[in-house]
């Protein structure tokens, strides 16, 4: 399976969104991972739906929406509506996750489901049916250019079985303090999306650096 790498542009310039973009498009990115945060589910607060639908202006990559949010029930239309072609809700907010999974899917966005560090794999077993993708956060969310958390290859590793068991196809997703150092090891855990936004942005040329990833990941294969 080929591996999909998806810059995060909280690391970005964002006084020049559409550029830092365009670089990353240059450098072969599969997707643009969108950060969005509330100030309460973690302690940062980032970027609403009016942002998500400026980028789909500039670039044709699918907005891999992120929802750091304690209510994402709330945003789910606007973030469809505003182009996001993937959107991710966290479990540890969500009592009724089928159900959300299940309106993000009749929104006709690909549905995910995202697990802090300290959430089990095991939670996500009665929903696997009703993923496209899996994240699975390797830092605490909340800022970018944390350090890796490295239990976070195992737990890849739990996933790829348990979905595999499950019969399901969904993409694993791994997000925070990902860099070449540690993509090979995730990708033979059995991750297919590599998030990376210090790594890639905080660069001189984030163009290279998304390159230069997509080979640490693929040199797995
Ligand atoms: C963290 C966000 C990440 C973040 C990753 O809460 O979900 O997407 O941008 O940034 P790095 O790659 O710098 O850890
Ligand atoms: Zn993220």
């Amino acid at each position: 399976m080929s591996v999909r790498i998806a810059p995060s542009i909280l690391s970005a310039d964002f006084a020049r969104l559409a550029d830092q973009v365009a670089i990353v498009e240059r450098g072969g990115a599969d997707q643009i991972h969108v950060d969005v945060m509330d100030g309460h589910f973690v302690p940062n607060i980032t970027i609403g739906p009016a942002v998500v639908s400026a980028l789909g202006r500039v670039t044709k990559l699918p907005l891999d929406v992120h929802l750091m949010i304690t209510d994402p029930d709330r945003y789910l239309e606007a973030f469809a509506d505003a182009g996001a072609g993937m959107i991710t809700v966290h479990l540890e907010v969500l009592p009724h996750l089928h159900r959300t999974l299940t309106r993000i899917r009749e929104l006709g966005k690909r549905a995910g489901v995202a697990i802090n560090p300290s959430t089990p794999v095991s939670a996500i077993a009665e929903v696997t049916s009703q993923i496209d993708h899996l994240l699975i956060m390797s830092v605490n969310p909340g800022f970018g250019g944390q350090r890796f958390i490295s239990r976070s290859v195992d737990k890849v590793g739990e996933a790829r079985a348990l979905l595999s068991r499950a019969g399901s196809r969904a993409a694993i997703e791994v997000d925070g303090g990902v860099d070449a150092s540690n993509a090979r090891q995730l990708v033979n855990a059995g991750a297919t999306m590599l998030v990376a936004g210090a790594s890639i942005y905080g660069t001189p040329d984030p163009a290279e650096a998304t390159r230069a990833l997509r080979r640490a990941a693929e040199g797995a294969q």
